[in-house]
């Protein structure tokens, strides 16, 4: 791999370079590790695991020089190296979806010793300007929302927050006391599919389906969702909660290997607890899992969400490249 045109530094030897899979991981795992320390969470650590172990396995690498643009991974991106060590980084993460290309820049990191010098700044305009290269049609990025300073880096090259997301976190719990209220817990029927689709895709729109994959045929009803499932060994289980004939929301639990996924699909008029009975019910029923992650707009409703006994972990503001397209 060359050497990117370069240094933006004083040092002779502080330099912008493609990342090298065959040699870099384990640095870069080790910067990632230092400078996202204080909010990485058990996702984070599994993944710079996989970075770590990736990094000492000979044939992965081989295998994964050639693979950089075809899968997910982070195995293309940009190091600042300054004296043999690396200080920067960025990755260039690729996704195909409805035959987009599309790029996420992730894991900007600069060295704590280096920092407000224009290091990030250098990297992530330089991860664009490749994506550009590479005929992205569109570039993306993730920011928490309690980074200012990172998202007014990102803001001054010019991208545009598209939504924020929040992650929120519960055990389950048997001995939870079910709100009183005049709604009434029921399995959900064909009749409430239709409703239920329309509010999953407003509430988890397509734009951003390139990065979750959402996959709603496993929540459908009926036999041949039924049989879908089975083929795909993927497991569901669901709840609508209504008012008098009126449904309100439904839930879909799936399980996961870290923490079950919690889907709510809520009728914008849902009346007050629903959700909060629907989420306590799923926390008091499934008493064996180990505990159960929803991932939800921010703010929407999130004093639900919260009194159900959830926690808010993160709000991931989603930003796009202004004039993303080639
Ligand atoms: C965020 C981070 C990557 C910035 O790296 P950096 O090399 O210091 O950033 P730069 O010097 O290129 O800063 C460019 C601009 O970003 C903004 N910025 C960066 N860090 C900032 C901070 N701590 N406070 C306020 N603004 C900040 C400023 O506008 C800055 O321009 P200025 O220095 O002319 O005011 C670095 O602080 C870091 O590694 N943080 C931990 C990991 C992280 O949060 N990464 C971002 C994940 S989305």
């Amino acid at each position: 791999m060359s050497s990117i045109a370069l240094p933006a530094q004083n040092e002779q030897s502080s330099f912008i370079r493609p990342l090298n899979v065959l040699r870099d991981l384990s640095a870069v795992a080790d910067l990632v590790e230092l400078c996202f320390a204080s909010t990485m969470d058990s996702e984070g650590r599994s993944y710079l695991r996989q970075m770590r172990n990736a990094g000492h396995d000979n044939s992965f690498l081989r295998w994964a020089d050639q693979m950089a643009e075809s899968t997910s991974l982070p195995l293309s991106g940009l190091v600042w190296e300054q004296n043999n060590k690396i200080i920067g980084n960025t990755s260039l993460v690729p996704f195909r979806y409805q035959g987009k290309k599309i790029y996420l820049i992730a894991n900007v990191a600069t060295h704590p010793d280096h920092r407000r010098l224009g290091i990030a700044r250098e990297l992530t305009q330089r991860a664009l300007q490749m994506a550009r290269q590479k005929k992205a049609d569109s570039i993306w990025l993730h920011v928490r929302a309690d980074n200012p300073g990172a998202i007014q880096l990102y803001s001054d090259l010019g991208f545009v927050e598209q939504m924020r997301r929040t992650t929120y976190h519960a055990k389950p719990d048997p001995l939870l006391s079910t709100p009183q209220t005049d709604l009434a817990i029921k399995k959900p029927t064909l009749r409430d599919w239709q409703d239920q689709h329309a509010w999953l895709e407003r509430l988890h729109p397509q734009e951003f389906a390139w990065y979750r994959n959402w996959n709603w045929k496993a929540f459908e009803p009926g036999i041949l969702a039924w049989l879908y499932r089975l083929f795909t060994d993927v497991e569901v289980e669901q709840w609508s909660v209504f008012k008098g004939n009126e449904l309100q929301a439904v839930l879909t639990w799936m399980p996961a290997n870290r923490s079950d996924a919690l889907w709510l699909a809520t009728n914008p008029q849902a009346a007050a607890s629903a959700i909060e009975l629907l989420l306590v019910n799923a926390r008091k029923t499934l008493t064996r899992r180990h505990s159960f992650t929803i991932e939800h707009p921010e703010n929407d409703v999130s004093d639900q969400i919260i009194a159900a006994g959830f926690t808010p972990q993160r709000t991931l503001i989603w930003m796009q490249a202004k004039g993303a397209t080639s």
